[in-house]
């Protein structure tokens, strides 16, 4: 029988839903939140105020792109946290109502672990492109870095993360100084392409393990615009591609060492990345030059799964939905990280 899961996203700045047929997804819609922009950061009231207003008409776009009935889904998929609570009450609110109209079960979604398993949507049916357990799984957004020992659909172990910043936040915040723009991750990484990445030298982390930290790269790429604006009051703009370039290069040497030392001790050789800085062309190339050199089967996810969406809490509902796992009305939201 044919297992149809909607799964809704609501946890920051983006309204999404999308369904997905026995693992194949079918639509994955996605509505961004302009009203941000001018205030520089996402501001969590105008995110919750704009989900309300976004929830139906994405969730019937999803349905009709899907080309399905409401009557033909097996169950709704919601993302329960980490995220903002108020954005995150306006998704779960939904799914309980709709659950509740249909009569069809509700499954709780962890977003960290939605973004690991959208490496599992299958674009076609004979799309058999999805990594082998067990493997190693680079989340890397604006709120999160961890290394990520993946050993079945359920079961995952974060064996590394920040201490401090995420590695997106470390884009964003050093783009801000610059004058970029929010988020300023992409910006840097289109400016970065113009840029010599080895012009300045930024501080790295010495930490035990395979945790991360980048507050120590953010003050030392502050302190360096803050002394060379002594000299030079155009320095941002002349020296603007070398600064991304070099900051680049840095995030991604921070990220690549401790993902490289993870896998050999573990002896692991299939790695993927997810989360929002997966889009990024440096630490895309980073991940094909390291399956070359040590033989890594790779894992980069599609652009469309890369930043939040439902696609991937849809999957990862199905796979709690042949499990039974379903949830129970009482089912609240949570805003910090538990994995
Ligand atoms: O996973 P995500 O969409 O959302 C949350 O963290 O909630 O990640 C957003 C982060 C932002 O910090 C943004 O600057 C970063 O991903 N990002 C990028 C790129 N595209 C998005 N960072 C570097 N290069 C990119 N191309």
């Amino acid at each position: 029988m044919d297992v149809t899961i909607l799964g809704i996203e609501s946890s920051c700045d983006d309204t999404s839903a999308a369904v997905i047929r026995n693992g194949v997804i079918l639509s994955n819609v996605i509505s961004n939140q302009d009203v941000h922009f001018q205030y520089g950061g996402v501001v969590p009231e105008l995110a919750s105020r704009a989900h309300q207003q976004n929830i139906i008409p994405v969730v019937e776009a999803a349905l009709k792109r899907a080309n399905i009935d409401k009557s033909e889904l097996s169950a709704i998929a919601f993302t329960r946290g980490p995220g903002l609570m108020g954005s995150l009450l306006v998704g779960t609110s939904f799914a309980k109502g709709f659950s509740l109209a249909l009569g069809i079960p509700m499954v709780e979604v962890n977003h960290l672990k939605a973004h690991v398993l959208a490496h599992f949507i299958k674009e076609s049916e004979d799309d058999t492109n999805q990594p082998q357990f067990p493997f190693l799984c680079l989340l890397v957004s604006g709120g999160n870095s961890q290394i990520i020992l993946v050993r079945s659909y359920n079961d995952m172990e974060v064996i590394g993360q920040t201490i401090d910043d995420a590695a997106g936040e470390a884009f964003d915040k050093c783009a801000k100084v610059m004058g970029l723009g929010y988020p300023g991750g992409p910006v840097v990484d289109r400016l970065a392409k113009e840029g010599n990445p080895l012009r300045f030298k930024f501080n790295k982390p010495q930490i035990s393990g395979f945790n991360y930290s980048f507050s120590g790269l953010k003050t030392s790429f502050l302190y360096l615009i803050r002394d060379e604006l002594k000299e030079n009051p155009n320095f941002i703009e002349e020296n603007k591609e070398d600064l991304c370039a070099s900051l680049q290069y840095t995030v991604i040497e921070i990220l690549m060492d401790k993902l490289r030392k993870a896998a050999k001790e573990l002896g692991i050789k299939e790695v993927a990345v997810a989360g929002g800085v997966s889009a990024n062309s440096g630490l895309r190339a980073a991940f094909e030059d390291h399956a070359k050199r040590f033989g890594w089967k790779i894992h980069i996810p599609k652009f469309a799964f890369t930043t939040d969406n439902a696609g991937m809490v849809a999957i990862t509902g199905y796979y709690k939905y042949l499990d039974k796992e379903f949830c129970g009305m009482d089912a609240a939201p949570f805003s910090r990280v538990i994995m």
